[in-house]
């Protein structure tokens, strides 16, 4: 019989999908990612939203100055994207490459939490992302069409269809990130593509279906976009991110709200996985027996995507049961982690 392995050692990981919001609900997330990962992809998302270069390096100041001053997280290297929008400026784009920001995020239009700025037709964008292409910045899609005539659970593949297919057509070597894939057919499309396309996995999407978002009653903090599908979806999710390819890694797209307005009559969309993030990821690869498999995903393919170096230094999980909390502090609110009060069997060592 194989030995159950009880620790594992690997790279420092990076999540290239974060949301860090701003103020104090910055001041009170920061730290839970900074201490896990070395980078993050900072989503440009806030109210209002991250749209030129100065704002970018501005928000990039602030999350830096909530970093520990020496120990661990101190070194937390936030990337900075913009908002694109149907007005972006192709000369925004010579900017922010000078700024540093490394990739813009393309909303379209109401897909999700503050995308009421987002792009109303990508075509509108065309120079912008020809600009793109030139200056090798990177592409990041929420992949859903946003048709009321499509079925929230379609969305994803139909935006392949009418989004991602012309996209890359038009733009063969713009690098694009399909964000937070939560389907087999953009499973599928990512595989076939060639290596300017990648995506992102989220841990709660390789953990869970859409039956968690009912059992014994309606559980808002199951409830993201792009929403938890079916189970048929989370296994090629699943497979995609233990097949090896190089063109999957790890994006948390952690998005805190506070408990108050999770729970309620309307509830906004996203799952706060920062306090266990890489233990989740940890939880899933091991389920399905392929934790030799985690440190490429979590460390090396988004770097090498990126064409950023590799971080240095390594990051140990060991198998050792603990309970999340079931709520912490959030400014003047409090929050909850998915998975609040469950235990994990895997903890990331504290550095
Ligand atoms: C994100 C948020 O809250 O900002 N929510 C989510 O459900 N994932 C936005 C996003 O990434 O779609
Ligand atoms: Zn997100």
């Amino acid at each position: 019989m194989a030995s159950i392995p009880t620790s594992l050692t690997i790279t420092r990981p990076d999540d290239w999908h974060l949301h860090l919001r701003d103020g104090a609900a910055l001041a009170a997330v920061l730290p839970y990612s900074a201490a896990q990962f070395g980078r993050a992809i900072v989503m440009p998302n806030l109210k209002p939203p991250i749209t030129t270069a100065a704002q970018a390096l501005a928000y990039r100041d602030r999350i830096l100055a909530g970093l520990p001053e020496a120990g661990p997280g101190s070194d937390f290297q936030p990337l900075m994207t913009l908002y694109l929008t149907d007005s972006t400026a192709p000369d925004e784009v010579s900017a922010a490459r000078a700024a540093g920001v490394v990739a813009l995020k393309l909303y379209p239009a109401g897909a999700t939490t503050n995308s009421d700025a987002g792009v109303t037709d990508i075509r509108k964008t065309y120079r912008t992302l020809e600009a793109m292409q030139r200056e090798g910045l990177l592409l990041l899609v929420h992949g859903e069409v946003t048709d009321p005539e499509v079925d929230l659970f379609d969305r994803e593949a139909v935006f392949i269809e009418r989004v991602m297919q012309p996209l890359r057509r038009d733009f063969p070597e713009l690098k694009v990130v399909f964000e937070h894939i939560t389907t087999l057919q953009a499973a599928q499309y990512v595989s076939a593509c060639d290596a300017h396309t990648a995506a992102t996995i989220t841990a709660h999407h390789l953990l869970f279906n859409r039956n968690a978002l009912f059992v014994g009653g309606l559980r808002p903090h199951y409830y993201c976009l792009p929403v938890l599908k079916r189970e048929a979806h989370r296994l090629a999710l699943v497979q995609a991110a233990t097949s090896g390819s190089a063109r999957f890694f790890l994006g948390s797209d952690s998005a805190p709200h506070a408990a108050a307005l999770k729970e309620q009559s309307v509830c906004g969309a996203g799952c706060f996985t920062a306090p266990a993030a890489l233990e989740l990821y940890a939880e899933a690869f091991d389920a399905a027996g392929a934790l030799d498999k985690l440190e490429a995903f979590a460390s090396f393919n988004g770097p090498d995507f990126y064409s950023l170096p590799r971080n240095h230094g390594q990051v140990r999980l060991h198998r050792e049961p603990w309970t999340l909390p079931e709520t912490l502090p959030f400014g003047d609110a409090t929050i909850k982690p998915l998975c609040a009060g469950e235990t994990l069997n895997w903890r990331l060592q504290a550095a």
